[in-house]
C-alpha cells in the first residue's frame, strides 16, 4: 500500500475541514431557518446545539479517523477489534458515497448559473426564474453534463492527494469564499431598507420558540458540521498527532456559524430591500435570490451582473469545497481496501457518482421511471442519507465512543497522548464524555424520532 501523506499545516487541517463544513446548507437553510424561527433567540439554540452537541460528535469521529489512520470502515474496525461496531464505519462510507452523486447534482446547477450570470440571463421577473430553475432541473441534458463536470473538477482535486490537492485547493478556495461574501453582505446591507432583513434575522421574538423548533436547529448543526457522513473522520485520519482535537473542532464550528450568520446578511437585507419574501431549499438560491439580486441592484445593473456572479461562485466553492470532502471518504476507502492507487479509487469513484449523480438527476422531471413511492429518485437519496443514515452513524458513534472503547484510549486521543496537560484538559474530558455518553444520543434519538412523527 502507498504510504500515508496527511495534511501539512494546522491551517490545511482547519481549512479543508471548515471547507467540508461550509457547504449549500450554510446558505440555504440555516438563515431562513433563523429568521422564521425567532431570529436571534433561533441564532442562540443553533450555538448552543453546536456547542454542547456538534462539536463533542464531530470530536468523537476525529477520535475514530485519527486513531484508525484509515478510511472510515476500517477505523471503525480498528477501534473496535474488528467486532461488528465495524459495520458503523461501513454505513458512514455508504452515507458518503451515497450523498456525492446527489450532492453533485446541486452543486452542478451552481455552475450552470454562473455561466447564466456570466452571459447575462439572470435578468427578468419572478416568473422568468421560476420557469428558468424548472427547465434547468428538469432538463435531461444539461444539468447531468454539469454534475459530470463537478465531478470531474473534485476528481483532478482528490487525485492529486491530501496534501497537494485537497489542503492545497482548501487553502485557495476558502479564503476566496470568505472575501466574497463579505463583498456580497457589504452590497446587500447597504441597500436601502437593509435594515429590515437585518431586523428579520436577529429581532429576537421567543413566541416563536417551540420544540420542534429546537429540533430542527439540532438537525440542521449537524447537517452543516458535516457530522455522520463519513468526511469528519477520514479528514482526521489525515491529522497529525500533534493535531488539538478540541481546538480544532471549535475553530471549525466557529468558522462555519460565522459564514451561516454571514450568509443571512447576505440574503435578507437584499431581500427585504425589493420586498420578496425569503424561502429555503434549492428555490431560495436558484429562484428567490437571482430575482432579489437583479431587482435590488436594477439602479445599477453592472453591480446586479456582478453580484449574482459573484454569488454563484460563492457557492460553487462551498458545494466543491465539501463535494471533496464526501469524494475522499470513497477515495479512501476503495484505495485502502482494494489497494488501488488513487488515481484508480478515485476514478472509480468519480464514475459511480456521477452515474448516482445523472440518475438522480434525471428523476427531477426527465423522466417518471425514476420517482416511486410519491418521491423522486433526488428526494430519496436526500431522505434517506439525511433522515436515516445521519442519525443512525451518529447516534451509534457517541455510543460506541462513550460505552465500548476504553476511556483510556478516547482520553489518550483527546489529549494528544498526555501532552495537553493542564487541568483545564482533564475537565474538559469529563464534560466531554458525559455530553457523549448520555446528552449527544439522547439528543439524536429526539431528533429522528421527531422527523418521524413519533415524538411530537
Ligand atoms: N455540511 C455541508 C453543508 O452545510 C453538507 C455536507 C454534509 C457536506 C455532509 C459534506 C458532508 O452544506
Amino acid at each position: 500500500m502507498t504510504e500515508r501523506t496527511g495534511f501539512g499545516s494546522k491551517l490545511g487541517v482547519i481549512l479543508a475541514t471548515a471547507g467540508s463544513a461550509v457547504g449549500l446548507g450554510n446558505v440555504w437553510r440555516f438563515p431562513y431557518m433563523a429568521g422564521e424561527n425567532g431570529g436571534a433567540v433561533f441564532i442562540i439554540i443553533y450555538l448552543a446545539c453546536v456547542l454542547l452537541l456538534g462539536i463533542p460528535c464531530m470530536i468523537s469521529e476525529f477520535i475514530v479517523g485519527r486513531h484508525g489512520q484509515s478510511n472510515t470502515a476500517r477505523a471503525y474496525s480498528k477501534l473496535s477489534g474488528g467486532s461488528p461496531w465495524k459495520l458503523v464505519g461501513y454505513m458512514g462510507v455508504l452515507t458518503g458515497f451515497l450523498i456525492t452523486g446527489y450532492y453533485a447534482v446541486v452543486t452542478g446547477w451552481c455552475l450552470q448559473y454562473i455561466w447564466a450570470s456570466f452571459i447575462g440571463q439572470l435578468q427578468g421577473t419572478p416568473d422568468y426564474f421560476k420557469t428558468y430553475f424548472a427547465e434547468l432541473s428538469s432538463d435531461p441534458v444539461r444539468p447531468v453534463l454539469w454534475t459530470f463536470v463537478m465531478l470531474g473538477i473534485a476528481y483532478l482535486i482528490i487525485e492529486h492527494g491530501v496534501r497537494d490537492g485537497i489542503e492545497k485547493a482548501s487553502k485557495m478556495m476558502m479564503p476566496t469564499l470568505f472575501i466574497l461574501l463579505l463583498i456580497i453582505v457589504v452590497a446587500s446591507c447597504m441597500l436601502p431598507n437593509a435594515g429590515k432583513g437585518i431586523e428579520f434575522l436577529f429581532k429576537p421574538d421567543m413566541s416563536k420558540m417551540t420544540g420542534d423548533v429546537f429540533l430542527s436547529a439540532l438537525g440542521q448543526s449537524f447537517y452543516s458540521l458535516s457530522i455522520a457522513m463519513g468526511c469528519l473522520c477520514t479528514y482526521a485520519s489525515y491529522f497529525s498527532r500533534y493535531t488539538n482535537l478540541t481546538t480544532s473542532a471549535t475553530q471549525i464550528a466557529i468558522i462555519d456559524s460565522v459564514v451561516a450568520i454571514l450568509a443571512g446578511l447576505m440574503i435578507f437585507p437584499a431581500a427585504f430591500s425589493v420586498g420578496v419574501n425569503p424561502d429555503s431549499g434549492p428555490s431560495l438560491i436558484f429562484i428567490t435570490l437571482p430575482n432579489v439580486f437583479s431587482q435590488a441592484f436594477g439602479a445599477i445593473p453592472i453591480v446586479g451582473y456582478f453580484v449574482s456572479l459573484l454569488f454563484f461562485v460563492l457557492l460553487s466553492l462551498a458545494g466543491l469545497t465539501s463535494l471533496m470532502s464526501l469524494h475522499e471518504v470513497s477515495t479512501a476507502f476503495f484505495q485502502e481496501e482494494f489497494t488501488l492507487s488513487r488515481k484508480k479509487a478515485a476514478l472509480i469513484v468519480t464514475i459511480s457518482t456521477a452515474i448516482i449523480g445523472a440518475f438522480c438527476s434525471l428523476s427531477l422531471g426527465a423522466t417518471d421511471i425514476l420517482v416511486f413511492g410519491g418521491k423522486a429518485l433526488f428526494d430519496w437519496f436526500d431522505f434517506i442519507t439525511g433522515q436515516i443514515f445521519l442519525p443512525v452513524v451518529g447516534f451509534l458513534t457517541c455510543i460506541f465512543i462513550g460505552w465500548f472503547v476504553p476511556h483510556k484510549v478516547v482520553r489518550e486521543e483527546f489529549t494528544n497522548w498526555g501532552t495537553l496537560r493542564s487541568e483545564w484538559y482533564a475537565r474538559l474530558f469529563h464534560i466531554y464524555l458525559f455530553l457523549v455518553k448520555y446528552i449527544c444520543p439522547m439528543a439524536i434519538l429526539f431528533i429522528f424520532l421527531h422527523q418521524f412523527g413519533l415524538l411530537k
